[in-house]
């Protein structure tokens, strides 16, 4: 079995499994906010884990705020932003996820503000000059992603921050796919805030953590009884939060691998457009990350791929959404204006930094005998 759904979200990777498998068995468990002696053990167990995190994301001690996921940070770091603010512009890009676009829509919908939309260049990379253009003395927050979770391709984030530190405007990095995937360094980052899943890095599901530069300004959307100093209420998730730590030094100590799965992640683009002169690969020439292909066939539906690589245990996705059984493009390659005939045949290949290489090999042979299959029968 091959699984290639790691943008959608990792397994538990190998360090956090033998951790839990020991730290289940052996304790201790008790309220990190209990003034007892077990409290105070699980307590520090889990302010280790914050220095843990803090250390592998380049972020202070301070900064790192548990929570559950990238969608709790992303809204939390909105609501710090934008609450009780005179000012009334939201920019995002036209490739922002959902988690970020509702939020948006909702501060639209609810608190009169206005949101904006960056263009995407075809290749996947937010235009910068359009950002630029779109920045006004009215503008409260600008939320724009690291690196896509369709296409792999990175954003020029740094270079967002340093426009938008300039303006005083402060600078949501949604990093939910960038961080384990590739070095990150919230301190050089330049943002104002950032988020992340655990789900995502092979760590628990429903653990994340926001990071804020000034920890000061945030609110929290959960107010509870005071736990992580006030900023998220709620008894936290010690032992999901313990994962983090784990997940993202095992992320650390593969960084190597990197270099490895890219170079193969070519050389397999490169074999099937070889065979396939037709397919597409969606952000080609950009900077990606290295474990993510976005390829598509125009003529052969991204589903029916999918369906077929499954019935050989290969599992991938296809985030092209289904109106009346009808395949449509997604909003991302709509908005790098990539035609129907491109979009609704895309497949995506997503692996992890730890996964074997050579898996390329298979998935290869596996995508060529369902493309040589499925082209005989063109459905659109
Ligand atoms: C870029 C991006 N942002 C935010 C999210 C939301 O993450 P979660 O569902 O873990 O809260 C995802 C999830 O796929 C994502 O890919």
């Amino acid at each position: 079995m091959i699984y290639a759904d790691y943008n959608g979200s990792a397994p538990i990777c190998k360090d956090v499994r033998e951790y839990l498998i020991k730290r289940l068995s052996e304790g201790p468990f008790a309220n990190p906010n209990a003034i007892h002696y077990m409290g105070s053990k699980v307590l520090m167990a889990m302010e280790n884990a914050r220095s843990v995190c803090a250390k592998v994301l380049g972020a202070d001690f301070k900064q790192v705020i548990f929570n559950s996921g990238a969608t709790e940070g992303l809204s939390q770091a909105f609501h710090s932003v934008l609450h009780k603010n005179p000012k009334k512009e939201i920019i995002i890009s036209g490739i922002e996820h959902s988690a970020v676009v509702n939020c948006a829509k909702y501060y639209q919908q609810d608190f009169g503000c206005t949101v904006k939309i960056v263009k995407t260049q075809a290749n996947g990379i937010i235009d910068l000059e359009d950002f630029k253009a779109q920045l006004t003395d009215d503008t409260a927050v600008v939320c724009i992603m690291a690196a896509n979770n369709e296409t792999g391709v990175i954003q020029p984030y740094q270079e967002v921050s340093r426009i938008c530190n300039d303006n005083q405007v402060p600078y949501i990095c949604d990093t939910t796919q960038f961080i384990g995937k590739t070095l990150f360094n919230f301190k050089t980052s330049g943002a104002d805030y950032a988020v992340m899943s655990g789900h995502k890095i092979g760590a628990m599901t429903g653990t994340g953590i926001l990071l804020a530069k000034d920890p000061t300004t945030l609110k929290p959307i959960i107010i509870g009884g005071g736990q992580e100093r006030g900023y998220r209420g709620g008894t936290q998730n010690y032992l999901g939060y313990e994962t983090l730590a784990v997940a993202l030094n095992y992320f650390e100590k593969h960084l190597d691998n990197i270099e490895a799965i890219n170079s193969k992640r070519i050389s397999f683009e490169k074999e099937l457009k070889k065979r396939f002169p037709d397919v597409v690969i969606i952000g080609e020439d950009s900077p990606r990350l290295a474990s993510t292909t976005y390829v598509s066939y125009p003529g052969i539906h991204g589903q029916a791929v999918q369906i077929e690589l499954e019935s050989q245990d290969i599992f991938v996705t296809t985030s092209s959404a289904c109106s009346d059984n009808e395949p449509v493009t997604s909003k991302v390659l709509k908005s790098m204006n990539v035609t129907d005939d491109i979009g609704r045949g895309v497949v995506r290949i997503s692996i992890g930094l730890c996964s074997d290489p050579a898996m390329y090999d298979t998935i290869l042979d596996a995508l060529t005998k369902t493309y040589e299959k499925l082209a005989k029968i063109k459905s659109y």
